[in-house]
């Protein structure tokens, strides 16, 4: 006979205790649910992990539809803004049959959006830091790129500090017609941005640095700055991570994007597990 043990009443509740005295992840109220049977939950909140990983890939277009609508209310974009759902759909077909790249933590929800912004902003100079394999640049750089490009984008960098990486994000672009103002770089992002020249007008933070991890953001952040143009568009990918979210790695980088100092306008897209601040200077 197949015997379990399952730890009581008095254990669940020092463990539930316990998850709300250590913070952002548990609301004060929370109860354990005792009538849930085995495994199923019998409430679901929005920062479930199965329910957002779920959201944005069985919703990502009416999320980015919606978003869009919101971007349009707030007059941050214009109101006859668009972007091409057939391009999106082939550039995701491409990126899914020929591509190569080894994971990644973009959302069906997460390159929409990006798909979607870049459309909008239609930025001269776009820059992707920890780019990795550059699958997560394709978005941004997808509008300018292809048969059925957009707009012409002056340069798009592409930059992390992996060589084997670059070197597939190389092959990978190699294969996206009309790319050739791609120029991707295997380099430290903090030397690549102290002599990069503006004015840069779409930039995607995404670099996990070997010993400061995603508090890299900032300083690649403050470098850069100087070299952003009016209206510029910061995008940091990851700022509701749960596990940053815990650390409070984005705890300074969001206080400098929402300060009115320095960003007229800063937007949180909490769309899926990973989130996008998206921060207007
Ligand atoms: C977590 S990965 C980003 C992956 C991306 N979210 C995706 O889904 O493909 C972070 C990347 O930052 C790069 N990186 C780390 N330190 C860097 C630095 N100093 N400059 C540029 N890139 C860096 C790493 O090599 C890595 O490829």
């Amino acid at each position: 006979m197949a015997l379990v043990f399952r730890p009581d009443k008095k254990s669940i509740e020092k463990t539930l205790a316990a998850l709300k005295s250590y913070g952002n992840l548990v609301a004060p109220d929370a109860r354990f649910n005792y009538d849930a049977k085995d495994g199923l939950r019998k409430e679901v909140c929005f920062r479930d992990e199965d329910f957002l990983s779920l959201l944005s890939s069985i919703d990502d277009e009416y999320v980015v539809d919606s978003i869009l609508e919101m971007l349009k209310g707030k007059a941050l974009v214009p109101p006859d803004a668009f972007y091409s759902k057939d391009a999106f759909d082939k550039l995701v077909a491409l990126t899914k049959e020929k591509w190569y790249y080894p994971w990644t933590s973009f959302t069906k929800a997460m390159r929409r959006l990006f798909y979607m912004l870049a459309s909008i902003k239609q930025p001269r100079i776009v820059v992707g830091m920890g780019i990795f394999y550059g699958y997560t640049l394709a978005w941004s750089a997808g509008p300018s790129c292809g048969k059925d490009k957009l707009y012409n984008a002056e340069r798009v960098y592409g930059v992390d500090i992996n060589t084997e990486a670059i070197e597939g994000a190389r092959k990978n672009f190699a294969i996206l017609e009309g790319s050739d103002h791609v120029e991707l770089i295997a380099e430290d992002g903090r030397l690549v941005a102290q002599r990069l020249e503006g004015p840069v007008v779409f930039l995607h933070l995404d670099a996990d640095g070997e010993k400061i991890g995603k508090k890299l953001y900032l300083e690649l952040l403050k470098i850069l700055y100087p070299k952003l143009a009016k209206g510029a568009w910061v995008l940091a990918h990851d700022v509701t991570d749960p596990g940053f979210q815990k650390q409070g790695v984005f705890t300074e980088y969001l206080n400098y994007v929402r300060d009115p100092k320095y960003f007229s306008e800063s937007i949180l897209f909490d769309i899926d597990q990973c989130g996008l601040e998206l921060s207007i200077k």
